[in-house]
């Protein structure tokens, strides 16, 4: 099958959230079809920050199970965890030989990141953005599914791999394909904001746990973290990013739930106050997620059957993977 392909990571930190199932783990799942599709836990990444290691353990397999809950099929699409393909640290390193320190000290993540972890502000955090074009350029990916925040990261990553190609490849041996970005716009789930602070996008870190609808909440907690978020001065409802940011987040995020569009749902509010609305999308979200999180328990109780899944994908990875890196090795005078 000639199917362009695919490829979308997510650190596994944190704890996964509405913001990155609607806004990237959704679009994967119905992508999958048309699609060859790639899905590493990017492990890699997530230590350029210090993790606990037995929650970073115990994380990369809820992210594998959540993933398979929120319908990637591992029968179709390559999960794998990115530590077992070792292709991609090693084209890493061949790419920061081609990064200049001048687009990377550009990268807003890494000023930002810098801040937030002011005293661990290590190399592996400052060259993140070239393992990430690592990633994306070993599998010859065409299209790459990301949120907002991560477009600087892609234009990165395609520099680079016209930097390469016009330094090795030739008419009949191309090198390296140029990736495409996908981001999903605002409405469609690219940019879901947190409940206390609509103006800030949701996060799976957030050390808030009040702006943030975890996909493992349970039904309780749901409820209380939708009736207590900020919503805006008057009480209408209507769709109005600027003047009423809160009631957008609330209506896209219902929107994108029930599958209905926001103009109809504001219909169906006409003379309603703000709390109808919450009940509403207490209750869809909860609904939505049950049989999501049934599945996962069913799932991450049977660690063996997921180690099998994992240890799938990093050979169809890895066998992909040494293709390119065979190549580049070849083109850059190894022998
Ligand atoms: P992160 O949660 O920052 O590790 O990001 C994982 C993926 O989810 C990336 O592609 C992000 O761009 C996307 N993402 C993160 N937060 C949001 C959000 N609030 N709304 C939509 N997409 C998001
Ligand atoms: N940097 C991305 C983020 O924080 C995660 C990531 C790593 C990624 N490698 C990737 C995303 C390759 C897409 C493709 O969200």
């Amino acid at each position: 099958m000639n199917n362009p392909t695919l490829l979308s990571g997510i650190q596994p930190s944190g704890k996964l959230m509405i913001g990155n199932y609607l806004g990237v783990v959704k679009q994967w799942v119905t992508m999958q079809d048309e699609y060859n599709c790639l899905f590493p836990l990017v492990d890699l990444h997530a230590i350029t920050v210090r993790q606990d290691p037995k929650l970073l353990r115990q994380r990369s397999y809820e992210f594998l199970s959540l993933y398979i809950a929120c319908g990637l099929n591992p029968k179709k699409s390559t999960i794998f965890v990115q530590s077992h393909v070792p292709q991609h640290a090693q084209f890493s390193w061949i790419l920061n030989c081609f990064t200049y320190m001048g687009e990377l000290n550009r990268m807003t993540q890494f000023k930002d990141k810098s801040q937030k972890h002011a005293s661990n502000i290590n190399a592996g955090l400052y060259s993140y953005p070239v393992l990430m074009a690592a990633d994306i350029l070993l599998y010859q990916s065409d299209l790459v599914p990301v949120g907002e925040d991560q477009k600087q990261h892609l234009e990165l990553c395609r520099n680079l791999a016209q930097r390469l190609n016009h330094e090795y490849a030739t008419e009949e041996k191309p090198l390296l394909k140029m990736p495409d970005p996908y981001i999903p716009p605002k409405t469609s789930g690219g940019r879901i904001m947190a409940l206390q602070d609509p103006t800030v996008k949701m996060s799976k870190s957030d050390t808030n746990e009040q702006n943030v609808i975890f996909l493992l909440d349970d039904p309780k907690t749901i409820e209380k973290k939708i009736k207590r978020c900020v919503t805006d001065s008057g009480s209408e409802i209507t769709y109005d990013e600027k003047t009423k940011p809160g009631i957008a987040n609330l209506l896209t995020i219902y929107s994108l739930i029930t599958q209905q569009n926001i103009d109809e749902i504001v219909q169906s509010y006409q003379g309603k106050g703000y709390g109808y609305l919450k009940v509403d999308l207490a209750e869809a979200l909860i609904e939505h997620l049950r049989p999501l999180q049934e599945k996962q328990k069913q799932l991450i109780s049977d660690k063996a059957e997921l180690d099998k899944i994992l240890t799938r994908g990093a050979k169809a990875a890895q066998e992909l993977a040494q293709k390119t890196l065979d190549t580049i090795h070849q083109k850059i005078g190894f022998i």
